[in-house]
């Protein structure tokens, strides 16, 4: 991790810590680190997980890629430099959900290995990052091509495109793999909240923490 440029910094410790904003959560903050091609289903399976976490009282947020690209992340391009930097940000934005005890669904292409590790890393806890893998195969995205970029892309009207122009890195040892070509999006998020009951990230009521 990079040292800061600013000099005579402290870092201040609350005196309300994580584990006291889980208790009145009622869940375990996590980061779920969605990674795929343009056009995988990412965004579509964190759709539909949010609204059944939401249904069993749990709080999700969800940062996306196009989303994020149009505020903290307005100033970036999709050359790797911008990319590394994009998933840089979005990771220190994650750990700080994480923290306020969210369970954050993060749905960016992230195409290299190198800067999903560098997020991995900023978590002591490794069941903070669980890294999905939203597999589907290139000529599957592209037929899908829901917002007509493949085509673009294939036309030159759009430069640095992943899969056409761009390398995709598929993660190695992902926690969960969801093929997308051969499960349904309501599939791939209920087998999403199953992990998240095994590791218990969903147990506890949401009482708020008692006085201290
Ligand atoms: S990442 O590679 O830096 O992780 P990110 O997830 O933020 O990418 O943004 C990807 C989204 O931006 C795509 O879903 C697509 O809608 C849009 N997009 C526009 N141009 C490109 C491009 N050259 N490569 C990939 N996605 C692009």
């Amino acid at each position: 991790m990079g040292q800061p440029k600013s000099a005579n910094i402290t870092w201040v410790d609350g005196k309300i810590q994580r584990a006291d904003r889980e208790k009145l959560l009622g869940q375990r903050g996590a980061l779920l680190w969605f990674t795929g091609l343009s056009g995988s289903g990412k965004t579509a399976i964190a759709l539909d997980l949010e609204r059944r976490l939401l249904q069993r009282g749990k709080l999700c947020y969800r940062l996306d890629g196009d989303n994020i690209r149009f505020g903290l992340n307005r100033d970036l391009d999709f050359s790797p430099e911008g990319r590394e930097e994009n998933i840089r940000r979005i990771g220190e934005v994650a750990k700080l959900f994480v923290d306020a005890g969210v369970i954050v669904a993060a749905c960016f292409i992230s195409p290299y290995r190198n800067d999903r590790r560098r997020v991995r890393e900023l978590f002591s806890n490794p069941e903070d990052f669980i890294e999905i893998y939203v597999q589907a195969p290139l000529e599957v995205c592209e037929q899908r091509d829901p917002k007509g970029l493949y085509r673009k892309a294939r036309a030159g009207e759009i430069a640095d495109f992943t899969g056409i122009h761009q390398p995709y890195e598929a993660p190695e040892t992902p926690t969960l793999t969801l093929n997308t070509a051969e499960e349904s999006v309501e599939q791939c998020s209920a087998r999403i909240i199953s992990h998240l009951e095994a590791c218990g990230c969903l147990c506890g009521n949401g009482k708020p923490a008692e006085d201290k």
